[in-house]
């Protein structure tokens, strides 16, 4: 039988891109266990129909029978766990299922995983990985002139999204010290890319410039995030789950620390160019400074030098070109984009930016 590894929250950004990546690169066979929030898009994988490497299992990872039957129908060697409640702002106006899904889901997920691989053959037993693909922002937020995030930096979440991602990574850590389950953690910096749900800031700003509305900057825009191509993210995973030690933790980062503010003027540059005759140019007019995000993280750096030297990963794609592709590929897909924005898409930005209409660069509302 051809090997299997169930991945959780394949629907999703970065699981979509990791299993249509994982069926270009590699040999098993993936297993897609995900409960379809208003993140995922089956559509994302509809190149996969008829694949016979690829499944879908529709539910959720706190449904421990469901999760217990998919692993003893598909002895997987492997699970690479994306399922999670994803976006900041959602977890300022609604944490709890965030507290569900990344905490008590993670549990779930983890004790059926001891189940199944206790009841593996020693060879198997050996062979099984548990990858966690967590956040940097577990990590909290760096002044300016600080050292970027390594493996050692004390964990300090500020969202509730942060401390129900930290929560998780210590359930994980847990499980391979108490009970040998062979895990391991990804903590990766912010990723952009196709795919990317329009309430993250960059397909948000390109998905608003097209249709001329307002592009919000939250505070003074001068917030550091360090930006890696979901590619790259996908390849580090791959690259960990291959030749990573159990039990330890890989940062993964772009090296690309921009203010939020370069971000936004330059994805106005590109649309610019790439659509020399739309009414809303020049597309920087429609940028808005509007009410920071409570606890806003000021900036988050990472130092991926434990990846780099032992496992000889480095990301491939600059800032640059990666968001150049970023660009290109909304533009080429607005079926893509009016599918997503359709429904209860327009809820949340109603509810998200009405309170934070009409304020100046200090975020102070005028
Ligand atoms: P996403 O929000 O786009 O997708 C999450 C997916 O998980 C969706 O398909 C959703 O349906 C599924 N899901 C949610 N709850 C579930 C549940 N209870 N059971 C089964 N499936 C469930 O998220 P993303 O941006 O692709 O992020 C994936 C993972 O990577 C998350 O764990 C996130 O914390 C982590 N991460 C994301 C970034 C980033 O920049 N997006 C950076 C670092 C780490
Ligand atoms: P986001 O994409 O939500 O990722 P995260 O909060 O996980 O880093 O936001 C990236 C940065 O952009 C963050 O500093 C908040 C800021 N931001 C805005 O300024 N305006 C927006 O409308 C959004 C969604 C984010």
């Amino acid at each position: 039988m051809t090997e299997s590894i169930i991945v959780t929250g394949g629907a999703g950004f970065i699981g979509s891109n990791f299993i249509l990546q994982w069926l270009a690169q590699e040999s098993a066979r993936v297993v897609n266990l995900d409960c379809l929030t208003y993140a995922a898009n089956p559509g994302n994988l509809a190149s996969l129909s008829g694949n016979p490497r690829y499944e879908f299992v529709h539910g959720d990872i706190n449904d421990r029978a469901l999760v217990n039957q998919a692993f003893r129908h598909h002895q997987p060697v492997a699970v690479i766990h994306f399922a999670a409640e994803s976006h900041v702002d959602r977890s300022i106006l609604g944490p709890e299922e965030f507290v569900r899904t990344n905490i008590h889901g993670t549990f779930a997920l983890l004790e059926e995983t001891k189940i199944y691989r206790n009841g593996l053959h020693e060879n198997d037993r050996q062979r099984f990985r548990f990858l966690h693909v967590s956040t940097d922002e577990v990590y909290g937020s760096l002044g300016a002139d600080d050292d970027p995030f390594s493996e050692s930096t004390a964990y300090a979440p500020n969202s509730p999204y942060a401390a129900s991602k930290a929560s998780s990574d210590h359930l994980v850590r847990a499980y391979f010290h108490t009970f040998g389950l062979p895990t391991l953690t990804t903590n990766c910096s912010n990723n952009y890319g196709p795919f990317q749900f329009p309430e993250k800031l960059i397909p948000l700003v390109i998905v608003n410039a097209l249709k001329g509305e307002p592009l919000p900057i939250y505070g003074d825009g001068k917030n550091v995030r360090d930006w890696l191509f979901v590619e790259d993210h996908c390849s580090a995973i791959r690259r960990v789950l291959h030749d990573g030690r159990p039990g330890e933790t890989y940062n993964i980062g772009g090296g690309s620390e921009r203010h939020n503010i370069d971000v936004v003027r330059t994805i106005c540059r590109l649309l610019d160019e790439l659509r020399p005759d739309s009414p809303f140019k020049p597309h920087a007019n429609l940028i808005r400074f509007v009410t920071d995000r409570p606890g806003h993280d000021r900036r988050y750096a990472i130092d991926s030098t434990r990846i780099e030297q032992e496992l000889g990963w480095k990301p491939q794609v600059t800032f640059e070109d990666g968001i150049r592709a970023t660009v290109a590929w909304y533009l080429k897909n607005q079926k893509w984009v009016n599918d997503v924005t359709s429904g209860s898409y327009r809820d949340w930005i109603d509810i998200q930016y009405a309170q934070r209409a009409g304020a100046d660069a200090s975020g102070v509302k005028s």
